[in-house]
C-alpha cells in the first residue's frame, strides 16, 4: 500500500508502465481509490513476479483494482499462476475486469483466508487484510503459506532508522517478527525515499540441519 500511490502514476512516462497497470490504474481513479501501489514497489514485485519458475503460483492479498498484480504478472512466464483476493466488491470487479483476458491471473473476492487456504505459494505478496502482524492483525504461519525456498514481500514501511524497528515509538513487532524469524531470510529494501519493502526467503530449518 502506498498513502496516494494512485496519484503517483499522472507523472511518470506511460511507456515505463506496464498496460495491465495503467488499466488497473485507470480503474483506481474511477473508483477513487487512492492506495495503488507505490510504482517503486511495483517494479520490485514485477522483478520478483519474472522470477518465478514456470510451473509456479504466486499469490496477492489485498488485490485493490488490481496495481502491483499487473506489475507482478506483466514480466512472468505465462506458466505460472498468478492468484489474487480483495475483500472490496467493487475494487475486486473491477480488477476483474482489468485481467479478463489474462488467463493465468485470477482475481477473487473474499477475505484474505481464503486464498491462504490456498498455499503454500511460491511467491506471496501481503499488500492488504490481515496475516503478517504488522498493525497487530492475526499471524499466518509460514510454512502453510510460502512453500520453501519461496519468497514473500509485506510493503508500504517507513525506512528502518534503528534496531529494533520502531513504529508510532514502539517496537514494530510485526516487522521485527519477519526480520529474525529462524526459517526466513528477510531484509529490507528501501525503494523510495519514504518506502521500504521487506523481502523474505522461506529457509526451512529441516533443509538447513
Ligand atoms: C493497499 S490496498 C492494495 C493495493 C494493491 N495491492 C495495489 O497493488 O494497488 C489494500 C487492499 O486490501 C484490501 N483488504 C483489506 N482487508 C482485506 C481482507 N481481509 N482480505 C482481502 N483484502 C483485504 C482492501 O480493501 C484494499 O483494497
Amino acid at each position: 500500500m502506498s498513502l496516494g500511490g494512485t496519484a503517483m502514476y499522472a507523472a511518470l512516462d506511460p511507456a515505463t508502465v506496464p498496460p495491465l497497470v495503467r488499466d488497473a490504474v485507470a480503474a483506481a481513479e474511477q473508483l477513487s481509490f487512492e492506495l495503488c501501489v507505490h510504482p517503486a514497489t511495483g517494479r520490485l514485485l514485477q522483478s520478483l513476479g519474472a522470477g518465478v519458475a514456470p510451473g509456479g503460483r504466486v499469490a496477492e492479498i489485498g488485490t485493490g483494482t488490481g496495481a502491483g498484480l499487473g506489475w507482478l504478472s506483466s514480466y512472468a512466464d505465462p506458466a505460472v499462476e498468478f492468484v489474487s483476493i480483495e475483500l472490496d466488491e467493487a475494487r475486486a470487479a473491477a480488477a476483474q475486469t482489468v485481467f479478463r483476458d489474462v488467463s493465468n491471473v485470477t482475481v477473487l473476492q473474499g477475505d484474505a483466508g481464503e486464498l491462504y487456504e490456498q498455499g503454500p505459494f511460491d511467491l506471496l505478496v501481503f499488500d492488504g487484510g490481515w496475516g503478517t502482524g504488522k498493525t497487530g492483525d492475526r499471524r499466518v504461519e509460514l510454512a502453510d503459506v510460502v512453500k520453501p525456498f519461496g519468497s514473500f514481500t509485506i510493503d508500504d514501511f517507513a525506512p528502518m532508522k534503528q534496531w529494533p524497528p520502531h513504529f508510532n515509538g514502539e517496537i514494530d513487532q510485526g516487522r521485527h517478527h519477519w526480520l529474525t524469524h529462524p526459517d526466513v531470510r528477510a531484509t529490507e529494501i528501501q525503494v523510495a525515499p519514504t518506502m521500504s519493502v521487506l523481502v523474505g526467503l522461506h529457509t526451512p530449518s529441516v533443509v538447513r540441519a
